[in-house]
């Protein structure tokens, strides 16, 4: 197990469990009403509804099924060496079990030095065991000894950490981990959802980055980009959008964010911080991607001299 440093365990999850308790979660960034999953998520139950009813779902393009390796070149002075970060996002394993070996079978081919996963390994905390037997299953087509470091989505529950760490598996909960990856010293800062479960100590933890390391932010969504770009981070890696899942440009209806919605999808830069929002593995809702591919990335990143 990797040692953690932050926000010590117990005082994050009793926070945590209380929130979970509460229909009514702090969503710090929801100051105005926006079209996000809370709304979406009902026109796309009923969107579900009719489309399998008339049979038009099945006819209708769908890259659901349709997983890419995604390669991101990026670039550090802080390094000496290559490194290569397999990166896994939302995952929604309770609804997609049919997914795993599909990600299982590409798996094989990946090579990387370190495995993150930004967040929402499963959609409903009621279904919370499923989500954990099949992330279970899954796990071993991850290349040992990759040590694989994650954090936690809006879907997911406090005790899926506990269901999930082991001796390969971090969770970091408003924590840091200092690697030796090659040659290089990398730091890597891990917050709790702030979508959902935002508060203060989720944002202070950046500042713990030292500017002679590789700095990686994990956070399940684009939506404190500006903050963690302040505290010194060369790269923000997330997810949670699912890159829009259904795009019908020019409307990007999904973001799903409240703040940094400009970042939705892909690469991104913001000042002097790279930023990745992962388009997802998992769907929600519904089984449906249009315009969007369940991906793997590789981030590949590269020395450059200064
Ligand atoms: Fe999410």
């Amino acid at each position: 197990m990797l040692i953690k440093k932050g926000q010590d365990r117990n005082d994050w999850m009793t926070y945590r469990r209380d929130l979970e308790g509460h229909k009514k979660r702090r969503k710090v960034f929801a100051k105005r009403r926006q079209f996000d999953i809370d709304y979406f998520g009902i026109v796309l139950k009923i969107a579900r509804f009719f489309l399998k009813l008339t049979g038009i779902l099945k006819i209708m393009p769908n890259n659901y099924h349709k997983i890419i390796v995604r390669e991101n070149e990026l670039f550090s002075s802080k390094i000496k060496e290559p490194i290569r970060i397999l990166h896994l996002s939302d995952l929604h394993l309770d609804e997609n079990p049919d997914i795993v070996p599909l990600v299982m079978e590409k798996l094989k081919s990946v090579q990387a030095d370190i495995c993150i996963i930004t967040g929402d390994f499963g959609t409903y905390r009621k279904n919370q065991q499923d989500t954990i037997e099949r992330f279970n299953q899954l796990l071993p087509s991850i290349k040992e000894p990759l040590p694989v470091i994650c954090i936690l989505g809006n879907h997911d529950g406090h005790d899926l950490v506990a269901g999930l760490e082991n001796g390969r598996l971090t969770f970091l909960t408003n924590q840091f981990v200092d690697l030796k990856i090659h040659n290089n010293n990398v730091r890597i800062i891990g917050c709790d959802d702030v979508h959902y479960f935002y508060r203060p100590e989720n944002v202070e933890i950046f500042k713990n980055f030292e500017s002679k390391d590789l700095n990686i932010a994990l956070v399940h969504s684009p939506e404190i980009f500006d903050k963690v770009q302040e505290s010194g981070a060369d790269f923000y890696f997330c997810g949670h959008s699912h890159g829009g899942q259904i795009r019908l440009p020019p409307l990007r209806l999904i973001t799903r964010c409240k703040r940094g919605r400009q970042f939705y999808i892909g690469r991104w830069v913001y000042q002097n911080m790279h930023g990745f929002t992962h388009s997802g593995i998992g769907a929600s809702i519904i089984k449906w991607r249009l315009n969007t591919h369940p991906e793997l990335v590789i981030h590949h990143i590269k020395p450059v001299s200064s």
